[in-house]
């Protein structure tokens, strides 16, 4: 903690011992919803995490995978693309958020240009995310082009989780972050290379900002699960942007992603109250001080003053 903890203030409100997602569960998921009992809770919940304080709210919130995807270019660092996020970057807010997911199972984004090249150096930044970054799988774009990379990566024993439709490594070559598959030709395209991650040996598909009825199709005819963004409803699960799902990141708001709380709001009116108090001087009062000495300290001792010991630790 970054200074003494107020009664329990620093307590998870659900019990930390719940059971730690697995890939093989992840995969069983796949099963049970083609069994029809997805409505009794086997979705799978995707959310993208980038520090240990939103880790461990998210994993107390119940979301089964934890993401740090190369988004964080864009809403932790405030790039206008993915394409500057390095493999270091993504191990350094790997350690954290591994640190805060107790239950989820945490995936590490391989940033652009850390697989493309040669599946030797995409299982080689592989090796270094799950090494460095303490993560339990990666993920990494593309379909058909980097199915041999996907292959080399799985048979080291690393899980890989695939993404097809709309590449935001590849933001450039699409022209913009626009919806892939619409015509029946890039659809098919977008099934093959789903089918591509499959035979490689993916655990599971990201399919991104696609038509609801193509990811519909993709999803039934593939054995691993499929989790949407911005692909509608039939889906093996569902991922979002952690800033997206909790209204705080206002750069952008493409349609499928709904905002479940307003944070974003909460947190400027918060600012605005606390730089209203600082000013008034009503902030901090006799409850956020700690006790007085009761003595006054001589100016000229200033110096054999050592730390107190209910000083504030950073
Ligand atoms: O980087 C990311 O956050 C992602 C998700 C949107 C799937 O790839």
């Amino acid at each position: 903690m970054y200074g003494p903890v107020r009664n329990g203030a620093a307590e998870p409100r659900q019990s930390i011992t719940r059971t730690k997602v697995t890939v093989p569960e992840l995969r069983a998921r796949k099963l049970r919803a083609s069994e029809k009992s997805r409505s009794k809770g086997d979705a799978i919940s995707m959310v993208t995490a980038y520090d240990f304080t939103m880790a461990r709210l998210l994993d107390e919130g119940g979301a089964d995978i934890l993401l740090v995807g190369d988004s964080l270019g864009m809403v932790v660092q405030g790039h206008k693309t993915t394409l500057p996020v390095t493999v270091e970057e993504i191990c350094y807010h790997g350690r954290a958020v591994v640190r805060g997911a107790t239950r989820a199972h945490v995936v590490g984004d391989m940033p652009f240009m850390s697989f493309q090249v040669s599946p030797a150096s995409a299982l080689e930044n592989a090796g270094k995310l799950m090494k460095d970054g303490c993560f339990e799988s990666v993920k990494l774009e593309g379909g058909v082009d980097v199915a041999e990379h996907v292959h080399r990566i799985v048979a080291a024993g690393i899980p890989v989780m695939g993404h097809v439709g709309l590449l935001p490594q590849s933001v450039h070559a699409m022209g913009g972050f626009k919806v892939q598959g619409k015509k029946e030709t890039d659809a098919e395209r977008v099934l093959r290379d789903a089918r591509a991650l499959e035979e490689a040996g993916a655990y599971a598909i990201v399919l991104e900002a696609i038509p609801p009825d193509l990811a519909a199709e993709i999803t039934a005819s593939l054995t691993v699960p499929t989790i949407g963004i911005g692909a509608g409803p039939g889906c093996d699960g569902q991922v979002l942007v952690c800033y997206d799902l909790l209204g705080m990141y206002r750069e952008l708001s493409p349609k499928f992603a709904k905002r479940f709380a307003e944070l974003g709001n909460a947190i400027v009116d918060a600012t605005k109250e606390y730089v209203r108090e600082v000013n008034a001087g009503t902030f901090p009062g006799p409850e956020h001080s700690f006790k007085p000495n009761g003595f006054t300290v001589r100016a000229d001792a200033e110096e054999l003053i050592g730390p107190s010991s209910d000083s504030h630790v950073h």
